[in-house]
């Protein structure tokens, strides 16, 4: 992990994770899903984490999310100690800076495809005609064509779907994207087509990304990777 520290020309530092554990209790038992985690991703990276099922990829990126808090250890998000705060705190922090993309698709059914890109800018509390305007910027950004934009998410192809949450994500200007398994429901052409919009936007807009699949083709797109095996960071 101190590689990872060294070899990145000094840029500002978005996450550190420093001597992060995580146990889950279930009734008595108590199961340690992360050990010892030190890791520090820097602002513009491409980071992907791999390891097998089972490994504790979820669990390190719902914390690094703020979806989820550690048991042990500290979390500096640009610089401010999240292991201190509280869930509603956590809440602002996510709404601010993080941009979600995960595996099932998980674009709200009733709303359309419009309506879902807008809802984060609507929890922001920003202008609605403001945030149509946004709203269409990020659609035309991952390709969606306002043919499409009042269709419903079931209107639309699976890769179609993940694209516009791509554009929910970085549609209030996230600064870090954090993406679980994003094409696991997407055939081998439509993962590759998905990740070079994940590419587009590091490249153009100088988001981080955050990236956990099992699919070497899909890291690949990544330019920094770790490999997660029983709770702890491995080197590749
Ligand atoms: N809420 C929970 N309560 C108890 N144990 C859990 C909980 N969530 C995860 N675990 C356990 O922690 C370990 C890590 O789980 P995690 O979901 O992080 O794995 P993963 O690497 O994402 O696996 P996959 O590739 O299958 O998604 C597993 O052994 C899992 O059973
Ligand atoms: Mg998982």
């Amino acid at each position: 992990m101190n590689d990872l520290k060294k070899n990145n020309g000094g840029g500002d530092i978005v996450i550190n994770l420093e001597h992060i554990g995580m146990i889950y209790k279930t009734g008595s038992i108590n199961y340690e899903a992360l050990k010892d985690i030190n890791l520090t991703i820097y602002k513009g990276e491409f980071f992907s984490i791999m390891g097998a099922s089972g490994s504790g990829k979820s669990t390190m990126m719902n914390i690094l999310g703020c979806l989820d808090k550690p048991t042990s250890g500290k979390y500096f998000l640009e610089g401010m100690d999240v292991s201190k705060l509280d869930k509603d705190q956590l809440a602002e922090i996510r709404n601010k800076k993080i941009g979600f993309v995960f595996q099932g698709f998980n674009l709200i059914q009733r709303l359309s495809v419009i309506e879902n890109v807008e809802l984060p800018l609507f929890y922001a509390g920003i202008p609605h005609k403001e945030a149509v305007i946004e709203a269409k910027d990020a659609l035309r950004l991952v390709d969606i064509d306002e043919n499409k934009e009042n269709n419903f998410p079931n209107q639309i192809s699976g890769g179609e779907q993940q694209r516009v949450a791509i554009a929910r994500a970085i549609v209030h200007n996230a600064s870090i994207i954090m993406a679980d398994e994003p094409t696991g429901n997407l055939d081998s052409v439509r993962s590759s087509e998905l990740m070079s919009f994940f590419k587009k936007i590091n490249e153009e807009r100088n988001v981080t990304i955050i990236l956990v699949t099992h699919e070497p083709v899909v890291a690949a797109f990544a330019k920094k990777h770790i490999i997660v095996k029983d709770g702890h960071i491995v080197n590749d």
